[in-house]
């Protein structure tokens, strides 16, 4: 490519000559990136392709510019667009260099790579500019190794990582233009959220699903098939493709369930091998998580069964999980979802589930450096009973076994509170648990 075309292409990425589509604010996000891009290090925000990463880019972009950045000092790459013809690390130096022939910065330059993956090598690259200080950078992925294996240690403690999934419910409500200033305005509106979270639940959190008024289904399955192709079956070269879509429709109809390489092995007739590296590829792409089971012994955490959970319940929907009879599962799955999300801002939580030799199980377990710091167990139909006996004497066992005195069961909507072993344990209805981060913050402002 010549000069010309280069700057062609970048021409319709860029800030130099219009305005960009930056789309609704995710405050949240944007504010932390900003924050990150005051540091010295390199900037990666990673997630799940479509989720909202190069909207999120361009936001900063516009954000810079307000707090005065001059626009020639912002260079944006997508290095997705199907122009760039050849993609090494040269590109990367040839496109740099017309950008500096053509737009002759002054000061500080802020460079945008979205989704580096695509260029073998780039760490290389970025780990350069970076300690020549020639420029602030962020880059992009949709997969979660975006630093390989073999050059990633080039950028090991020289980068802070955003995280990026489909919306919260918080951000959901915002896109619905249903703001919450106030715990005042939670509660008076709150049949409208209730009403809203069946529908974030059946459809999930996907920017461009969220906004559209109709054919959420089809937006849903091109989603799927993007994400499918190209982070999946094209990135690792999979030829078995017909054992990847058995695998994903085992994972989706076995949401919030144990599965062991083991069992699956022998439903799915394919062989353990190819179940690991296939599931490893799906984790990658953040098409699905995997939960571990708790234990003070790590060695027993890898070969337990382990509980796998969609990136989206909307996703999950569309692949052939049936949501109007696992509505409790869609809810365990959004959960674990907002507990992915708090663990990307603190980095010290993990995330597990619990259960003993008497089959008694706690659906989540929030780690915190050294203590267990909560536990959550999901019980959607509190009228029945015996569930609930079942659930209580469950959270009673871990409570003691784990040194927890901090319990949630989480309802559709039944709220409480009951008092175990001394303990009191705390029923809270999804929504209000959704939106608790919402209220800890204003209890800060206020
Ligand atoms: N903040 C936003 N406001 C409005 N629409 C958004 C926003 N973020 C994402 N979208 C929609 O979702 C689509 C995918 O977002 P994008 O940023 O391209 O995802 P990614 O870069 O993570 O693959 C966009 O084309 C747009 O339709
Ligand atoms: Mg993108």
């Amino acid at each position: 490519m010549n000069k010309t075309e280069l700057l062609e292409v970048l021409r319709a990425w860029n800030p130099w000559a219009r305005e960009l589509d930056t789309g609704v604010p995710r405050s949240r996000h944007l504010a932390r990136l900003m924050g990150f891009l005051k540091s010295r290090q390199v900037v990666t925000i990673t997630g799940p392709r479509r989720a909202g990463k190069s909207f999120l880019m361009r936001q900063a972009v516009t954000e810079l510019q307000k707090e005065g950045v001059n626009k020639n000092n912002i260079l944006f790459v997508n290095l997705e667009d199907s122009r760039f013809a050849r993609l090494d690390v040269r590109l990367l130096s040839q496109i740099y260099d017309t950008y500096l022939e053509f737009l002759a910065p002054e000061g500080e330059i802020f460079v945008f790579l979205d989704e580096a993956q695509e260029i073998v090598g780039w760490e290389r690259w970025v780990r350069t500019m970076h300690e020549l200080q020639k420029a602030k950078i962020v880059v992009s992925g949709s997969n979660a190794k975006l630093l390989s294996d073999e050059l990633g240690t080039l950028l090991t403690g020289r980068h802070l990582d955003l995280a990026v999934y489909p919306l919260s419910f918080e951000e959901f409500l915002a896109f619905n233009k249903i703001e919450l200033k106030s715990q005042m305005d939670i509660v008076d509106k709150r049949i409208e959220i209730q009403r809203r979270l069946r529908q974030y639940m059946e459809n999930g959190g996907f920017p461009e699903v969220v906004l559209a008024d109709r054919d959420q289904k089809e937006i849903l399955l091109n989603h799927f098939d993007d994400l499918v192709r190209k982070d999946i079956l094209q990135r690792f070269r999979i030829r078995k493709q017909q054992e990847l879509k058995d695998l994903i429709r085992f994972y989706v109809s076995n949401i919030g369930t144990l599965t062991t390489y083991g069992s699956m092995e022998k439903y799915l007739k394919v062989t353990r091998g190819t179940i690991e590296r296939f599931s490893g590829y799906l984790e990658q792409a953040f098409l699905f998580f995997f939960l571990k089971r708790f234990s003070f012994r790590v060695k027993v955490q890898e070969k337990d069964p382990r509980k796998v959970y969609a990136v989206d319940t909307g996703l999950s929907n569309v692949v052939g999980f049936r949501f109007s009879e696992n509505v409790g599962r869609s809810a365990e799955n959004v959960i674990f979802l907002e507990l992915k999300r708090r663990q990307a801002l603190n980095p010290e939580l993990e995330l597990f589930y619990w259960k003993d030799v008497h089959h008694r199980e706690v659906d989540f377990v929030v780690k915190e450096g050294l203590k267990v710091s909560q536990l959550i167990q999901v019980c959607w139909n509190v009228q029945d009973f015996k569930t609930k006996e079942r659930e209580l004497r469950s959270l009673k066992k871990a409570m003691g076994e784990l040194d927890c005195r901090n319990a949630v069961i989480v309802t559709e909507e039944y709220e409480g509170d009951e008092t175990l072993n001394g303990n009191t344990v705390r029923y809270v209805p999804l929504w209000k648990w959704l939106l608790a981060r919402k209220a800890d913050d204003q209890g800060k402002v206020h």
